[in-house]
């Protein structure tokens, strides 16, 4: 079991890592002034708001509000929880991410033991299929799907045979949480057992879980594992990392319907299809492959699920089609698979087809077209109708517009304006500097601070009783004030991470994010005014309170001394 990661690591990753350089790699960025923007990869944006500062190591979104530092990018982005996101932090610094001994926490669902049992599990399905005499007939059926011994270990394909030889290994609730199956008399099964064994890993080549294809014609065809803590179908594709293996920026990645798909073609020398897992294609899916290729070819099988799939992968894809990106429709003869076609037509021949495929825009249209009478004036207008929600999805930019122009040329009207206007960064930066007005100087306070640890030391020029100042937000800027006193030279980054999973997380990402539009001595002179602001808030709150003592139940001797030398101080 895994220790806690120190928090020095965790320090030090932020200080190694350029967070331009981690979200350019997966959000590609453009320079900006002082910073590098985007269009927002967290909400549809026809233009840029969201923008990666490297002074401060962070990003903020104008748009939608969100904004953080890397760790937090990698959460949001890839769906990750805060350890995983530190590891895969980690792994774009090559770095290998230390645990405290003894901080042992037996947690319930641990994802590195899952990942254990899963690959020990993967082993041992393919020493099966090697060594056990009685995975002759599943050789043999492998053989006669036209599989080489190379391919089947390049997909470490195995056997899971009719014996408990397996799930002996594991106690059963590792069993339980990696995915295997509970029958009816409470003992755990290999749902997989007398099946060839297709292991399903993630980009880094970690076993999430596995398919299993049955010998024969008997049904279910398939059996796969069930969603688990670490394995979610709709963000995970098969092939991806043996994929990966042989090209991490291919020119194109062809999406699939079946493993034996992906496997036929990989052997045939197409490298670069992976495989759905029996689900829908999804935006998450679609966002995955785009990181590594910027042209998708959706080839699915042409019977009428095939086609339904086809349409839903293309709703899907729309909010993902930033300009440089691309959407192909590969669309195959009814009864025909991939498995099928390559073997058929050869490499060269199934290559001549992924180059033939369909665009989007065309597949698109012919679509909506298909039962619409375009020479009549009600026909055209059900086409805009139709076609409004879809082209509201596509990311702002030139494809947006081509696909409106499009639009309008076959419904024949001239005017067509439901895109939004689009926004600069420099309108809603505008905007933001319009409410500046309202910070309180606590916030402001908390804000600068935050951004500028630096200023700490401006604080020696004034005398701070913490316990005069009450105001909202004094806690949280006595805390920043501790942490910094602290750990002194500390980054912005490191000193939001203290927050994490506390109450005022969300508040400081507000705050840190807020911009002054200043710099240099005015830092300090806008930081020092707020100070002064809150001691003579503090002063009043305090005067107000001695009076209404006074009042109530009169003063002690000490109180009288004070609130006289505040009154005598306030002329
Ligand atoms: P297909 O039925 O198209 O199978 O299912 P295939 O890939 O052509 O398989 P072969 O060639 O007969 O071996 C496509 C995918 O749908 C899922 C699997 O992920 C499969 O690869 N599926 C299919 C299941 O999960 N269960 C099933 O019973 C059938
Ligand atoms: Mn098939």
């Amino acid at each position: 079991m895994a220790g806690k990661i120190p928090r020095s690591f965790i320090d030090d990753l932020l200080v190694r890592v350029d967070i331009v350089d981690l979200i350019d790699s997966f959000v590609p960025l453009k320079k900006s002034g002082g910073s590098y923007v985007a269009r927002c990869p967290f909400h549809e944006e026809k233009t840029p708001s969201f923008a990666v500062t490297r002074s401060k190591q962070l990003y903020h979104c104008f748009g939608c509000g969100v904004g953080g530092n890397a760790i937090s990018f990698l959460m949001d982005y890839s769906h990750l929880n805060f350890v995983e996101a530190v590891e895969d932090l980690a792994d774009f610094a090559g770095l290998e991410v230390p645990r405290e001994a003894g901080s042992i926490q037996p947690k319930k669902h641990n994802a590195v033991e899952i990942f254990q049992v899963l690959e020990q599990a993967a082993g041992f399905y393919v020493a099966q299929l090697r060594d056990n005499e009685a995975a002759k007939p599943a050789v043999e059926y492998l053989k006669s799907r036209g599989l080489s011994g190379e391919i089947a270990r390049e997909f470490q394909l195995g056997f899971a045979p009719n014996d408990w030889g397996l799930v002996k290994q594991f106690s059963k609730q590792q069993l339980i949480d990696a995915g295997f199956p509970v029958s009816q008399n409470g003992n755990v099964y290999d749902r997989f057992r007398g099946r060839v064994v297709f292991p399903i890993r993630d980009r880094r080549g970690r076993v999430l879980g596995f398919g299993g294809r049955v010998l024969d014609d008997s049904l279910p065809k398939y059996l796969n594992s069930p969603e688990t803590d670490i394995f979610h179908k709709n963000r995970e594709v098969y092939g991806l990392y043996e994929l990966l293996t042989k090209n991490a920026k291919p020119e194109r990645i062809v999406v699939v319907e079946g493993y034996m798909d992906v496997i036929a073609l990989a052997q045939f020398g197409l490298g670069y299809a992976v495989a759905t897992l029996g689900t829908a294609t999804s935006k998450d899916h679609l966002e995955l492959l785009f990181r590594f290729s910027s042209e998708i070819v959706l080839c699915f099988d042409g019977d009428k699920a095939g086609k339904a799939a086809s349409w839903r992968a293309v709703e899907a894809a729309l909010p993902c089609l930033r300009d440089g990106r691309q959407v192909k429709i590969m669309e195959l003869p009814d009864g025909v698979d991939p498995d099928d076609l390559v073997r058929a037509q050869g490499l060269e021949g199934f290559e001549q087809c992924v180059l033939a495929a369909q665009t989007l825009s065309d597949y698109f249209f012919q679509r909506l077209t298909q039962n619409l009478n375009l020479s009549d004036m009600e026909g055209r207008a059900s086409l805009v109708e139709k076609a409004r929600g879809y082209l509201q999805k596509i990311p702002g930019g030139i494809f947006q517009e081509l696909m409106l122009a499009k639009l309008k040329e076959l419904a024949k009207v001239d005017k067509l304006d439901f895109l939004e206007n689009p926004t600069t960064l420099e309108s809603l930066r505008y905007k933001q500097k319009r409410e500046d007005v309202k910070l309180s100087p606590a916030r402001v306070a908390v804000s600068l601070l935050l951004q500028n640890p630096g200023l700490i030391g401006v604080l020696e020029r004034r005398e701070l009783n913490w316990s005069e100042l009450t105001m909202p937000g004094m806690d949280l800027l006595k805390k920043i004030v501790e942490i910094i006193t602290k750990h002194p030279n500390i980054s912005l980054p490191r000193l939001v991470e203290h927050f994490r999973g506390q109450k005022e997380e969300r508040y400081i990402g507000v705050m840190m994010n807020h911009d002054f539009f200043i710099s240099g001595d005015e830092l300090k002179e806008e930081f020092l005014g707020a100070i002064d602001r809150l001691i003579s808030q503090g002063k009043e709150i305090r005067l107000d309170g001695l009076i209404a003592k006074e009042r109530a139940s009169g003063l002690t001797e000490s109180e009288q001394k004070e609130l006289l030398r505040m009154l005598a101080g306030r002329k």
